[in-house]
C-alpha cells in the first residue's frame, strides 16, 4: 500500500503552501467521496493529494514530461493551453519521483482537469474533489459538497460548465475531453 504520510511530506517540499493546503483538502474531499461511493479510500486519498504535483512547473518542464507520456496522451494535449498539461504530465512525474504505478490513481490524476467520456468512479471522485475542496471561495460550496454525496454527476456538470464558460470568456480553446465529459453527463442525467 502506498504510504500517505510519506507522499504528503514529499509533496510539501515541492509545492507552495497555498497549493499544498489545497492538495490536502482535495485529499480529504476525495476520502469522503470514496467512502460514499465504495471505492478504495487510500487510493482516492493519494490521488487527491498528488493531483496537482506538477501544477507549479513551467511550460518547458511540463512539455518535456508530457512528451514522455504515451503518444495518445501527448497528442491529446499538445495543442491546448499548457495549464492543462499538469494532469497528464503527472503520470510520468509520479511514477518517477513518487514510485506510483497504480493505474487507477494515475488516470484519476491525469484527467482531474479535463475529465473524459465514461469516467471511472475513482476519476470522478478526484475530478469533483478538486472542485469542492474546503478552501474554494464559492458561495454555494456547502451545497456542492452535499450534492456530490448524492449525485456526483451533477457536480461534474457544474465543474464542466464553469470551465467551458471560463474558456469562452477568455477566448481560450476548449479541450475536447471537457466537452466529452459535459456531453456524457447530459446524456446520462438529461437536461
Ligand atoms: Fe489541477
Ligand atoms: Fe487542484
Amino acid at each position: 500500500m502506498i504510504d500517505y504520510d510519506i507522499c504528503k511530506e514529499k509533496l510539501k517540499s515541492i509545492l507552495s503552501e497555498k497549493r499544498f493546503i489545497h492538495s490536502v483538502n482535495v485529499s480529504k474531499a476525495a476520502e469522503k467521496l470514496a467512502v460514499c461511493y465504495g471505492v478504495d479510500v487510500n487510493k482516492a486519498k493519494i490521488a487527491g493529494l498528488l493531483h496537482d504535483a506538477c501544477k507549479e512547473m513551467g511550460e518547458e518542464a511540463l512539455t518535456k514530461l508530457l512528451s514522455e507520456a504515451n503518444s495518445e496522451l501527448f497528442n491529446a494535449f499538445k495543442n491546448f493551453p499548457f495549464k492543462l498539461y499538469h494532469g497528464p504530465a503527472a503520470t510520468v512525474y509520479l511514477r518517477e519521483e513518487f514510485g506510483i504505478d497504480d493505474e487507477e490513481i494515475l488516470s484519476a490524476v491525469c484527467f482531474h482537469t479535463t475529465g473524459h467520456a465514461d469516467m471511472t468512479v475513482m476519476e470522478k471522485i478526484v475530478f469533483v474533489a478538486d472542485y469542492i475542496s474546503e478552501e474554494r471561495p464559492f458561495g454555494n460550496l456547502k451545497e456542492l459538497q452535499a450534492l456530490a454525496l448524492k449525485n456526483i454527476n451533477l457536480v461534474m456538470f457544474d465543474k464542466c460548465k464553469v470551465a467551458i464558460e471560463k474558456c469562452i470568456n477568455k477566448r481560450l480553446t476548449i479541450h475536447p475531453y471537457t466537452v466529452a465529459t459535459y456531453n456524457d453527463i447530459i446524456e446520462k442525467e438529461g437536461n
